[in-house]
This record gives structure tokens, sequence and C-alpha cells, in this order.
């Protein structure tokens, strides 16, 4: 019987310890986004941090931002006053105001746009590229990225999480990260930032995605609904017969 409640405490808290990031910083390859598309206040903080944090260099070349706002019930107000670039107007799109020769003078390369990254790559990669930033000395921007070694891009969430250590073994294999400079923020609630921003990219990828699934449950609910009538409907006809 106790073994019976150790498995069922395990089994219940075995999911979050992975939505976390738990498992030990050496499977980061394992870590999942965990983001939940459904959470609509998610995807709003997700597209504030976007906007704050990486339209400065990245486009999303495929969405308007009214279209962002219609599906994420963000009214045209809000928009113009809190997540639209300078200059930009509701009905369009989310271009960087980023020249991309200066970018490649900068990074020695353009930063991709991120519409359909989460398709190409995955929601669990983003995550990841975005937790695995750490202190290299060697590197121009200063950090490196376990995700994408020797990557261009800056951490440009450093404020947040803070700059952490990577400990390497002597064949050059991952072990773990140390706390480096401190962010502003907990890991668990750095963890919640990058899952909005990722959930709010995986959106970005497929807008329609929210439609499909209100339309599921809209199909279930009315499948048992249905269910329920014909039984009904059942009972009465046979009521008589028996
Ligand atoms: C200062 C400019 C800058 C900002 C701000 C920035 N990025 Fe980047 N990003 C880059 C550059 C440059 C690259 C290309 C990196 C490379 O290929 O090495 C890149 C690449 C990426 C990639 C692709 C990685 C891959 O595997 O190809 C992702 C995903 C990404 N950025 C996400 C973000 C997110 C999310 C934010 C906001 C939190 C952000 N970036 C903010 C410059 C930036």
């Amino acid at each position: 019987m106790r073994k019976l409640a150790i498995l069922v405490a395990a089994l219940a808290f075995a999911p979050a310890a992975f939505a976390a990031g738990g498992g030990g910083t050496a499977s980061w390859q394992q870590w999942h986004a965990g983001n939940q598309l459904g959470d609509r206040a998610s995807l709003q903080r997700g597209a504030r941090n976007f906007m704050n944090y990486c339209a400065g260099c990245h486009s999303l070349k495929y969405v308007r931002y009214q279209r962002v706002g219609t599906d994420l019930g963000i009214s045209d107000e809000v928009l113009k006053e809190n997540l639209l670039l300078p200059g930009a107007k509701v009905t369009d799109y989310v271009l960087t105001s980023m020249p991309g020769a200066l970018a490649n003078e900068w990074f020695g390369i353009v930063p991709p746009d991120l519409s359909l990254i989460t398709r190409s790559k995955g929601s669990d990669y983003v995550f990841q590229f975005l937790k695995t930033f750490y202190a290299d000395p060697n590197a121009a921007t200063g950090t490196n990225n376990l995700a994408l070694a020797g990557t261009a891009m800056p951490h440009v969430l450093s404020d947040l999480q803070g700059v952490q250590r990577a400990v390497f073994d002597e064949h050059g294999a991952f072990v773990t990260f140390e706390a480096g400079v401190p962010g502003q923020l907990s890991a668990a609630e750095y963890d919640a930032f990058v899952r909005d921003t990722v959930n709010f990219l995986e959106y970005a990828g497929e807008p329609a995605k929210l439609q499909r699934a209100t339309v599921g449950v809209w199909v279930v609910l009315f499948l048992l609904l249905f269910t329920a009538i014909a039984w009904l409907l059942k009972q009465e006809y046979w009521k008589d017969v028996q």
C-alpha cells in the first residue's frame, strides 16, 4: 500500500518536474516547452515578450498585428499603445525595424524570420535554445549556446535569466550549469517567461490552429450532447415496446 502511494506520488509529480525543465541540466535536450496554445493569457504575455525582446531583430512576416489582436483578444488601442513597433499600423505585418544590411554587419548574419521557427525546429527546441545560453569569453557576444553552438545571437534575455556558466568534462561533453551573474527572474519565472514566448511563436506559426482547437471542442461537445439525446430518444421509443 505504501509502495503504491509512493508510486502514485512519483507519477503525479514527474510531469511537473519535466515541465519545469527539471530532470537535471545534463538532460537539457529532453526539456519540454510544455506550452498550451489554449492559454490565452500566456499567449498575450508571449506577444508582449516577443515585441519587447525579439522584434528589434526578428520579424514575423506572415503575421499581421491586427490578426494577433483579434485572435488573442487584444484591442486596437492596446495594440497601438503596447505592441506596435514605432511607425507601424495595426494592419501591417510584424516586421522588424532593423535593416538587414546593418544586421549583417553587426551579427555577420541576418536574424531569421521567426514565423515558422517552431514548425521547422520545434517548440521544445526554441525553449531549449532560450534556456541554454552560457558565458563564453571567447565568443564575440560574450555568450555561447548549447542548442546552437557558436550562435551569433547575443543572450538578449540575460537581464532576466542572468548569465549561467557551463561545466564541460575532459572530453568536452556538457555536464551541468552553474550559477553565474544573477538575473531579475527566478529559474521558475524565467521558464514561464520562455514558455509564454514559445507559446506565442507556436501560435504565430499557424494562427488557424487556435480556431481549429476551439472548433474541435465544440464538435466533441456536440457529439456528447447528441449521444445523450439519441439515448433519451431510444428510451422513449422502446418504452412501450418492452
Ligand atoms: C540583438 C538581435 C537579436 C534579438 C533581440 C533576438 N535575436 Fe534571435 N537571433 C539573432 C541572430 C543574429 C540570430 C542568428 C543566430 C545564428 O544563426 O547563429 C538569431 C537566431 C534566433 C533563432 C534561430 C536559432 C536557430 O537554431 O537557427 C531563434 C529561435 C531566435 N533567434 C529566437 C529569438 C527570440 C525568441 C528572441 C526574443 C526573446 C530573440 N531571438 C531576440 C539576433 C537576435
